[in-house]
């Protein structure tokens, strides 16, 4: 069994962030949720409150945080277009200097980082599937640029703290993924003539991706020579993830959707109820260090 350890999650209060957590709580970490409820919500953790191994802390991590701990999964950004584009400046400062402020806190504390990146750091790419040495195809000054820019510098700060301070880093390239708790504006794949593809994951899959990418041994760096705005398509090669983490998604699209459905069907009925409005906003697969494309 593996050792319990200290685990920092940023943005644990959103979709994705709050899986994880569950599986970190019932794994019997001790685990320390930072969020500052941009997009996340408290009852996607509120299961946990009270619970000895687990801490909620509101807090924006464009802040410096003082806090010892193990593992950081550093999640917090808003990430569905809806979401990024509502401040673009917050979007690229919660990416830059929030991610800056985690590598900070990795290296005094001689922590591992996991950065959650994107697919969308490949922008409208232009080889199909995107294996992790594709550079990208990203338009600078579009409406999508706070994120995807704001990503690709988190994963340039990655490295560097890697090279220069000897910190270690994982970068995890997220495909979209779906699942209960996911936000319910998510938008993505709906817009324009709808002739625009994607690859799908349940978010159980990509859970198990970050886990199996954060506790994987470092591996050597190997330098290969340089391979050469809505993206239009979109499939990531996970030859890689398959091969090192011996990670492939488990759950079937249907299966995947029944689940979804269940949930929002009983959001849905839980507002009615309650006549109120509740927060409605998002979604997005994964690559690293030694880059991993998790779908
Ligand atoms: P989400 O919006 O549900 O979660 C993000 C969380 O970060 C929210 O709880 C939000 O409140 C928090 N947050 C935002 N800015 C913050 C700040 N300045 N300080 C503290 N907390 C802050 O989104 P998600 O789908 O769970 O995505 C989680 C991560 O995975 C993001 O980094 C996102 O870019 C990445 N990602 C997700 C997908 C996907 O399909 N869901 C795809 C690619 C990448
Ligand atoms: C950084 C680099 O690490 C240096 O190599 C570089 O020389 C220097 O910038 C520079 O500007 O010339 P610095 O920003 O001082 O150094 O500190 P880091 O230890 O890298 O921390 C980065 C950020 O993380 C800081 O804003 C700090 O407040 C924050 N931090 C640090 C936390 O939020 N929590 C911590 O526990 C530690």
């Amino acid at each position: 069994l593996e050792r319990e350890k200290r685990i920092l999650v940023t943005g644990g209060a959103g979709f994705v962030g709050s899986h994880l957590v569950d599986r970190l709580m019932i794994e019997g970490h001790e685990v320390t949720v930072v969020d500052n409820f941009f997009t996340g919500r408290k009852r996607n953790v509120e299961h946990w409150i009270g619970h000895e191994n687990f801490e909620l802390i509101n807090h924006d991590i464009v802040n410096p945080l003082f806090i010892e701990v193990d593992q950081i999964y550093h999640l917090a950004s808003p990430a569905s277009p809806p979401n990024y584009m509502y401040n673009p400046v917050k979007t690229i400062k919660t990416n830059t200097i929030g991610t800056n402020n985690m590598l900070g806190l990795a290296k005094r504390v001689r922590g591992r980082l996991l950065l959650a990146s994107t697919s969308e750091v490949y922008g409208d790419p232009e080889i199909h599937p995107q294996p992790e040495e594709y550079w990208g195809h990203v338009n600078p000054i579009g409406p999508r640029a706070c994120y995807d820019e704001g990503k690709r510098v988190a994963e340039t700060m990655c490295y560097a703290y890697a090279k220069q301070d000897g910190i270690q880093v994982r970068v995890a390239r997220i495909f979209n993924t779906f699942g209960p708790r996911m936000h319910m504006n998510d938008g993505r794949v709906v817009y324009g003539e709808g002739q625009q593809t994607r690859s799908f994951q349940y978010v159980s899959d990509l859970v198990d991706g970050l886990v199996k990418l954060m506790n994987r041994g470092t591996s050597k760096i190997v330098k290969k020579p340089a391979m050469q705005d809505d993206p239009k398509k979109r499939k990531p090669d996970i030859t890689k993830a398959k091969n090192y983490l011996n990670w492939s998604p488990q759950v079937p699209m249907l299966e995947g959707i029944n689940r979804t459905i269940e949930y929002f069907f009983n959001e849905l009925r839980r507002s009615k109820h309650s006549e109120r409005n509740f927060h409605v906003p998002e979604t997005d697969s994964l690559k690293s260090y030694h880059k991993t494309n998790l779908i």
